[in-house]
Parts: structure tokens; sequence; C-alpha cells
């Protein structure tokens, strides 16, 4: 399919859990619609990295907010997307691309993603990028919390089983290797702390499209989206 031209300030929203195929499609999605692209995971990923090297301590019921307050706002985050859709964040300058993926650090993030005055701090920050240039922006809460009024808005499912392959396939393609019921645990677990936050859960907007993409390829999944976006 031919690129499209640049659509300017459009606001699409994607959300849904982890392995449901939001990064591919909002990444091919922006290629071809000329839009930034937007991992506002990547986001909650570089504050967790910061707090770690900071030697926040990670348990149940940390609550240092003033100290993870002070981590989230000074914390400069980037985002850069390659015209082939290859993307890279830097952390105050420092690209932590890979680092951001690391099990340990995933195991972690969780922790900061609940935490309320962190959240309203991405939000705000996902809200200045957004309005600058338009977005494809992909994550738990874009279409309830932080653009309710987007242009489109779509929510993405698929069975716990496809969400653990596919994860698990990304992470051989990155060179870790993790037993299959492993990722599932993984993934189930991720759900329930993404479902349960009282603050920005992951939730569906009563007013975004519903896709299941178990079944579907990535193309499969732009083109139903496409045939959404007026031209
Ligand atoms: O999509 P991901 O797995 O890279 O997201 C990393 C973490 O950030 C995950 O725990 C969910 C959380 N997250 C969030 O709370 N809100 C978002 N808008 C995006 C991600």
């Amino acid at each position: 399919m031919p690129t499209t031209t640049r659509h300017k300030k459009l606001i699409i929203a994607i959300d849904g859990p982890a392995g449901s195929g939001k990064s591919s499609t909002a990444k091919a999605l922006a290629i071809k619609l000329r839009l930034p692209y937007v991992d506002s995971g990547a986001m909650y990923r570089a504050v967790t990295l910061k707090a770690m090297q900071q030697g926040i301590s990670f348990h149940k019921n940390f609550h240092d907010n003033k100290k993870l307050i002070r981590i989230a706002k000074s914390c400069r985050i980037r985002l850069t997307t390659s015209p082939k859709g290859a993307q890279k964040v830097f952390l105050d300058g420092k690209n932590v691309s890979e680092a951001i993926r690391e099990p340990a650090l995933t195991q972690n993030v969780h922790y900061i993603a609940q935490e309320p005055l962190i959240r309203r701090e991405m939000v705000r920050k996902q809200q200045a990028m957004g309005k600058k240039d338009g977005a494809v922006m992909e994550g738990r809460d874009i279409g309830t919390v932080v653009f309710p009024k987007a242009d489109y808005k779509f929510y993405f499912e698929a069975h716990s089983d496809v969400r653990a392959k596919r994860r698990h396939r990304d992470l051989a393609g990155a060179g870790m290797k993790m037993p299959i019921n492993r990722v599932l645990e993984d993934i189930k677990f991720r759900d329930k702390t993404d479902y349960d936050r009282k603050e920005g859960p992951l939730k569906r907007a009563k007013d975004a499209i519903l896709i299941d993409t178990s079944l579907l390829t990535i193309d499969q999944t732009v083109d139903k989206i496409l045939q959404f976006i007026k031209r």
C-alpha cells in the first residue's frame, strides 16, 4: 500500500494488553500516515531505569513519592523513529533502547506505572508530544486518560496464549531465552497489574474500536485500522 500524505496533528490512540500487537501495528501505521510514533510504555520503562540507577528499592509498598516525582520530572525522555520504523529511546541524552527491555527492568516497571504522581507527569509529557505534531500513540490509557478526545481510538485484544507466543518470539529475537510457560505467567501477571491499577488502568474507552488481533498479521491489523481512517 502506498504511503499516504501526512495527516497533520491527527491523534490515533491504540491501547491494549502486553503482546496484543500494539507496537508493531502502531509503528507500521505511523509510517503509512507519516505521523510520529509514540510508545508510551517506553517512557514508563525509562523512568524505571532511572529509578533503578538511583538505587530505589522496589517492593509492594514503596512510596518515596518525593524522590520518585523528582526522578520523573527530571527525566528528559526523547523518542525517535527512523523512516523504516526503528525506534530509539533516549534518557537524559543517552541511548537506553536496549537497557529498558531487560527482563529485570520489565519486572519492576509496574511499580513505577502504578504511582499516580508519576503517571500524571508522563501523561503531561505524552500530551505535549501529541499536541505538537499529532501521533500514533500506544499504551494502556491513551484513549481513556491521555487523549480522551483522540481522532481515532482502537483497543486491541488477543488470546493470552497468542500474546505469550509473540513475546517469546520477540525475546528470542533479542537473544533472551525464556521458557514459554514463564512468558505466559509474566503476561498474566502484567495483565493483572495493568487492569488492577487505580490510576490509568488498562480499560477500553467506550468509543474505542475493538480489534481482536489473535488471528491477524501486522499488515492485516494495519489494513483494518486504515479502513476507519478518513483521508
Ligand atoms: O507496553 P510496555 O510493556 O512496554 O509497557 C511497560 C509498562 O508500562 C507496563 O507495565 C505497562 C505500563 N504502561 C502504562 O501503565 N501506561 C501506558 N500508557 C503504557 C505502559
